[in-house]
């Protein structure tokens, strides 16, 4: 596929600024727009080593505002789009829904919108790339896995939001004929991630000695994946995934919350030089969240056969990599859990 500006949506934040790393870096021949709101999750920090690029390009815009997005997409002519920006965190979406309505389900009826106003009937080597996630088909029980063609069944704000986008880039496929491909992908780990999320938070709290609120008994079960992963598979099917097919991404990689915990305890206290058992102490049982998906698993077997995509890394040295990254990256920490986060940590935990 012969491709010339790419527009990439939530570039900033957590997993776009990892996929624009890898196709600034990947394809000097395309030129990548990343277009964010820059909003809390948002951060050019998150860019640094790409900022200068000759091929990349950032534009601070909103797609809740439908003419600004025209505005740009008239402006850069993107050839593809790719889709990533969102309100992403569920507890959020449970303490505010409606964010998550504008942003996630306006906003991406605005892009499907500009893209085919902007590519009409001549499709030819165009692509408008939706990113989702695996939380649209609702909670697995003990057993079962999640696949491409597993009937929706969203159980929060954040994830019916989702739902809602998904239906509608597949309603503009069928209906405006709209070339679009879809991936649904399982909890992401990594560098860069916005420390309201599991993992990262927990880092931040075990470094500072302060407590581990594990929701409900911590039974819960994610399917991780490598950040990295994610945007390697993203790349494949960007390039090679088929017209209208959707494309589920996870790693194969089950743990309990209560399991993973303990095992990023185990892990901090040998790095930071504490007695075995120390930061397991930490661990606190708080207020469920509301409405909590018990098992997330997803079968990746359609993409691994029919794209040759498998993950890169194993999760034991993948949680070392990202611990480190966080010990290492104390100052990046420390600039984004000032100000608001403070705020939203407060109230987020205080009735817990
Ligand atoms: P994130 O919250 O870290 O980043 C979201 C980005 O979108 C931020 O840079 C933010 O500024 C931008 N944004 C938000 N609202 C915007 C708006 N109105 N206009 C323009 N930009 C806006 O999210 P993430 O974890 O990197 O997730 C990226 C995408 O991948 C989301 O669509 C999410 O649903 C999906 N996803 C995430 C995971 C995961 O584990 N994090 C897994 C599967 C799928
Ligand atoms: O499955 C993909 C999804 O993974 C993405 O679509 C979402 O954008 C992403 O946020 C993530 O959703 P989760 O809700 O699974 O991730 P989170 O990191 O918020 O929580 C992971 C698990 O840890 C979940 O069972 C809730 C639990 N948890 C989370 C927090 C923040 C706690 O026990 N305590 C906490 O403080």
């Amino acid at each position: 596929m012969e491709m010339k500006t790419i527009l990439i949506t939530g570039g900033a934040g957590f997993i776009g600024s990892h996929l624009i790393r890898l196709f600034v870096n990947k394809y000097p021949d395309y030129k990548i727009v990343n277009l964010d709101k820059l909003t809390y999750a948002g951060n050019l920090a998150n860019l640094k080593d790409v900022e200068n690029a000759p091929n990349y390009e950032f534009v601070k815009a909103d797609i809740v505002d439908a003419e600004q997005l025209f505005e740009v997409f008239d402006k850069y002519q993107p050839d593809a789009v790719i889709h990533l920006a969102a309100e992403s965190h569920v507890d959020r979406s449970i303490a505010n829904p409606n964010e998550f309505i504008f942003t996630n389900i306006v906003g991406t009826a605005n892009l499907l919108n500009a893209a085919r106003k902007l590519w009409g009937e001549n499709t030819d080597g165009k692509r408008f790339y939706h990113v989702s996630t695996d939380e649209v088909y609702g909670s697995l029980g003990e057993t079962g896995f999640f696949l491409e063609d597993t009937a929706y069944d969203p159980r929060s704000p954040y994830s019916a939001s989702k739902a809602s986008s998904d239906h509608l880039v597949r309603a503009y496929a069928h209906t405006f004929k709209l070339p679009i491909v879809v991936s649904n992908c399982s909890n992401n780990y990594g560098s860069y991630q916005f420390p309201e999320k599991l993992i990262p938070l927990f880092i931040n709290n075990i470094r500072n000695k302060k407590a581990l609120p594990v929701y409900g008994k911590g039974e819960n079960i994610r399917d991780w994946l490598w950040v990295e992963d994610h945007a390697r598979a993203i790349d494949v099917i960007f390039h090679e995934g088929r017209n209208l097919e959707t494309y589920n991404i996870g790693g194969h990689n089950e743990w309990t919350n209560i399991d993973l915990i303990k095992l990023m305890c185990k892990v901090m206290d040998r790095k930071l030089g504490r007695a075995e058992g120390d930061s397991e102490k930490l661990i606190t049982y708080v207020k469920d969240r509301a409405g909590h998906d018990m098992r997330y698993a997803i079968d990746s077997t359609k993409l691994q056969k029919e794209l040759g995509w498998v993950p890169s890394l194993q999760f034991e040295e993948g949680i070392e990599k990202t611990i480190d990254w966080y010990l290492e990256n104390e100052a990046w920490m420390e600039n984004i859990t000032s100000g608001d986060y403070e705020k939203y940590y407060e109230q987020q935990y205080k009735e817990r």
